[in-house]
């Protein structure tokens, strides 16, 4: 795997790079876009969908019976591992095909490689909306999977090295903003179809096929990027390619800058040794952490079970579909905020406000719950409609912060040689620990009940106290500059960064 080309400089050290954002660029990004509403629908419509009777009598006979019977315990009605390997079969998907992607982007090219994500994606919708038994699900869910890991491999990459150098932070947060967007309208659709029956959750799952088919139709009238062209030693093809792009013909700069990165990057034949080393500690450590914590947050149980979830505590069907609108909308807004306030206020200012906000939002519902909450009762609308406000403060929280950043950081941290090894780390983590919440939080409330909430709370704490003491700022530092004035200076990470030792300890 090559490093993830990118330009060396930072928003403060930007070189000035002639070029404009062209008609080119801005198709791009909406193609790109596309790939972000893939994932985030993906992400909204299971829940959804596992909580439409519908679906449930055809699939999972024994939760619609159980969610039906007046007896039934609150926090357990919809404990079945089958019904969550549906949910979560897709993240485990994902992780295996990232790896097998980043190997398909190199070798020949990110926009084969979205068009892949389609062609994959696009199969296992026409499953899954056809579906007549339980593998049929499953298989396609699989293949959704593999389609997500093919496009968050290349889509993120593509963007990076299409954007003018001015604008990459800004992309780069874009590509949450999508997925937010996905999420808020696989809501719509789960609410708007609920009431159609007995097919209702066949267009749910069959309208994912929307966003694949823009990314198909996309990819086609779309280039490949200058740099996987350079990088595939077609120098002339790439050249070309960034004069279109940057609308000049006075590209030279950047051309050399691409010419040199890849140089580099050829240079470093195992980039996952080179991850290995003593100094790449620090970078490697922040970008799994980060997304460890950042599932940890508790957000996917709120994302893909917030119907679920919202039935739990006493909703009827629809106003619990409502609620998971009202928390689409509230995810989709916090995240443009993120996008204007990330570089003035910073990295650490956000996630500290964010651990703060969502501390109390969880054990706010986890006193709520504890309290109102026994096995068979429902909760009082009164009550209900406060844990609806909560939840809101907390996916607000989680989206200025945890959510964005969790990408943001570990892809600005590495020095350019280990960079998209590195960064497949962090995707990688992302999947699994994704896949870890999906598929144990419908046994964890069954079993914790109401504690499922202080347990999300202490991890929030932890992750305060991680970024107190060893989170460093990284706020307008060239990505270049990140090991002499981040790693090196601070009071932990520095003891890492001594090369002498690094000789001695590399493997
Ligand atoms: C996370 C997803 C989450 C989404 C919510 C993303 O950054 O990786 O797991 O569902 O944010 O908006």
């Amino acid at each position: 795997m090559p490093a993830m080309v990118m330009s060396n400089a930072g928003p403060s050290g930007a070189k000035k790079f002639e070029g404009r954002i062209t008609i080119y660029v801005v198709i791009c990004g909406i193609i790109a876009a596309t790939g972000g509403l893939m994932f985030g629908y993906d992400i909204g419509i299971s829940g959804g969908v596992t909580s439409m009777d519908d679906f449930l009598e055809e699939f999972f006979p024994a939760v619609f019976e159980r969610k039906h019977k007046a007896k039934e315990d609150n926090y357990c009605k919809f404990d079945n591992q089958n019904l969550q390997l549906f949910t979560s079969s897709l993240y485990l998907a994902a992780l295996v095909a990232s790896f097998v992607a980043s190997k398909i982007c190199t070798k020949h090219g990110r926009k084969l490689t979205m068009q892949a994500a389609s062609i994959f994606f696009l199969v296992g919708v026409i499953l899954n909306a056809a579906a007549v038994n339980i593998a049929m699900l499953i298989i396609g869910r699989i293949l959704l999977g593999v389609g997500v890991g093919f496009a968050n491999q290349a889509v993120p990459l593509f963007l990076s090295e299409i954007a003018p150098v001015h604008v990459r932070g800004a992309l780069n947060i874009l590509f949450q903003l999508d997925v937010t967007i996905g999420i808020f309208v696989a809501n719509i659709v789960n609410y708007l179809v609920s009431n159609i029956h007995p097919w209702g959750w066949r267009l749910a799952l069959g309208l994912a096929g929307v966003p694949a088919m823009m990314l198909c139709l996309g990819s086609m009238v779309i280039a490949e990027t200058p740099t996987s062209l350079i990088e595939r030693e077609m120098l002339m093809e790439g050249l070309a390619m960034l004069k279109k792009i940057r609308g000049t013909d006075n590209v030279d700069a950047e051309y050399e800058e691409i010419l040199h990165a890849c140089e580099m990057a050829r240079q470093v034949k195992q980039p996952f040794k080179n991850l290995m080393k003593r100094s790449s500690r620090p970078q490697l450590v922040i970008a799994i952490v980060m997304q460890v914590f950042q599932q940890f947050t508790g957000i996917n149980a709120i994302m893909f079970y917030a119907p679920v979830l919202f039935q739990t505590i006493g909703f009827k069907n629809d106003a619990s579909l409502l609620s998971a609108v009202i928390t689409g909308i509230v995810n989709v807004l916090s995240t443009v905020v993120s996008v204007v306030l990330v570089d003035k206020v910073g990295r650490r200012f956000l996630l500290l406000e964010a651990c703060g906000q969502m501390l109390i939002t969880q054990v706010a519902i986890g006193g709520i719950l504890l309290v109102n909450l026994k096995a068979t009762n429902e909760l009082g609308h009164g009550v209900a409609v406060w844990v609806v406000v909560l939840v809101c403060l907390f996916v607000s929280s989680f989206a200025w912060s945890w959510g964005p950043l969790g990408w943001l950081i570990p892809s600005e941290t590495f020095p350019l040689a280990t960079r998209t090894a590195g960064y497949a780390f962090a995707v990688s983590s992302n999947m699994l620990f994704t896949f870890v919440i999906a598929q144990a939080f419908l046994s964890m409330m069954c079993h914790l009940r109401a504690g499922i909430f202080f347990f999300f709370g202490a991890w929030i704490a932890v992750m305060g106290l991680f970024v107190i003491f060893l989170l460093p700022e990284t706020k307008n530092v060239p990505i270049d500059e990140m090991t002499e004035k981040v790693w090196k200076q601070h009071w932990f990470w520095k003891r890492f960064m001594d090369e002498e030792e690094d000789k001695k300890h590399s493997v």
